[in-house]
């Protein structure tokens, strides 16, 4: 088999990238190891910056997100049982973002490539990229019991933190900066109205809780938890007490319990891997790098990244020029490293470490206060929240 583009991987990244090159008149093969119902169900990232609806919308997969999803003009901060709200259109000249869970873009996505776009095979494992300094790199993968090759110009690796895309760069080349966290998050799905209109982000000396959601009957909601949590180690009640108690308000605001049908843990990391490239072989979204959810950039990033390279390859067929994909890693990097900076100082601000000391208990007010009296300090945080611009 041969194809211009050979993309590992069929999460958002993948996924965004396959109908961008598809709308530019590049053909591509997306390969995905798991199975369709499996990709469309993993349950993940909600929000969306305005940067990412608006290449969905002009990829021409906007049309159920503008039609289901919600919009939202700002966040809730919550420390000492107060409420501080973040104005994000007020702040940044009109700017906000889009509650659309990755599931859904997932789902939009899948279904256009496989009426409009080129093959997306599901079940087919990349096994190793080959020749990845060449000018002709080669995927090769298994399929339907079969191993296969799939001979490109370019492959991209979208292929997530555990592919095997990142591997084909020889460890020489590559530098990897990494921080790992002593604390997780568990997540829930459950069936009832979010008991607010917009998210909330509480810091609480008992630890970090997040009130999301995914439509206005269903509350997605995150309790920070030691690393290493099982799921199962928690009863339903015992996570909506806990979930109370860090939500508390000095005001009458309650939270209305519901269903639970879902539960996980998700452990915390940053870490980003450089270059994004190297010869004919790109990395895009977590298979370079990863932050912890806090900030809600992991989906957003990977967008970036493809969108980065897509514009790359079209400057490249148009002008005969490589300008733009040699500057790929550099361009990507410059939003990565913001987005980790980002993603960081929200962890920090709003999760409360073992061991902790006083002092750091009251410096997390002290920011979280600055925050809530400055415009400068809050203006910062809406202009990182919704959104560094696409490089
Ligand atoms: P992925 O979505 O990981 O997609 C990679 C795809 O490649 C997968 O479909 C995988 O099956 C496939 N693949 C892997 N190896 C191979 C192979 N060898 N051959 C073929 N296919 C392969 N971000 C937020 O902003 N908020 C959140 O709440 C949040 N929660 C998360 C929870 C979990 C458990 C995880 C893992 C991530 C979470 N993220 C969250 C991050 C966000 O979901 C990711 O940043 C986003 O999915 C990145 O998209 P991607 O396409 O780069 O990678
Ligand atoms: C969600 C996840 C996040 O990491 C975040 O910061 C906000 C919302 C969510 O899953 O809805």
């Amino acid at each position: 088999m041969r194809t211009t583009v050979g993309i590992i991987g069929a999460g958002p990244a993948g996924l965004l990238l396959a109908r961008l090159l598809h709308n530019a008149g590049i053909d591509s093969v997306v390969l995905e190891s798991r199975d369709r119902a499996y990709v469309e169900r993993r349950q993940r990232a909600g929000i969306l910056e305005q940067g990412t609806a608006d290449v969905l919308r002009a990829a021409g997969a906007g049309e159920r997100m503008d039609r289901e999803g919600l919009r939202h003009d700002g966040i809730e901060l919550r420390f000492d049982r107060t409420r501080h709200r973040v104005d994000f259109p007020a702040l940044t000249g009109g700017r906000s973002v889009m509650v659309y869970a990755q599931t859904e873009v997932c789902k939009d996505l899948i279904a256009l490539q496989l009426r409009e776009g080129g093959p997306l095979l599901f079940e087919a494992e990349a096994l190793a990229v080959e020749d990845a300094g060449t000018d002709t790199p080669r995927i090769r993968f298994r399929h339907e019991g079969r191993e296969d090759v799939l001979e490109c110009s370019y492959v991209v690796g979208c292929d997530g933190f555990w592919g095997v895309a990142r591997k084909a760069i020889p460890a020489g080349l590559t530098q990897v900066f990494e921080r790992t966290y002593p604390f997780g998050w568990l997540g829930i799905l459950a069936d009832v109205p979010p008991s607010h209109d917009e998210l909330v982000y509480a810091r609480h000396e008992r630890g970090f809780a997040l009130l999301s959601m995914r439509s206005p009957a269903v509350s997605r909601l995150y309790l920070q938890v030691p690393d290493g949590t099982d799921p199962g180690a928690w009863g339903d009640d015992e996570i909506w007490d806990e979930l109370e108690r860090r939500f508390e308000t000095a005001d009458d605001w309650y939270l209305q319990r519901g269903p639970i049908t879902q539960k996980t843990v998700t452990p915390m990391r940053s870490y980003v891997h450089e270059p994004m490239r190297h010869g004919r072989l790109f990395l895009a979204g977590d298979a370079a790098h990863i932050v912890p959810p806090t900030g809600a950039k992991g989906l957003n990033l990977a967008a970036g990244d493809v969108v980065t390279f897509a514009r790359a390859l079209v400057h490249q067929q148009e002008t005969g020029s490589p300008e733009l994909l040699d500057a790929y890693s550099r361009t990507c990097l410059r939003r990565v490293w913001q987005a980790e900076r980002f993603s960081y100082d929200m962890t920090t601000l709003l999760h409360r470490a073992p061991g902790a000391t006083a002092f750091e208990d009251r410096l997390q007010l002290a920011r979280l206060e600055r925050i809530a009296s400055s415009r400068a300090a809050e203006t910062d945080l809406a202009e990182a929240y919704t959104g560094f611009p696409f490089g």
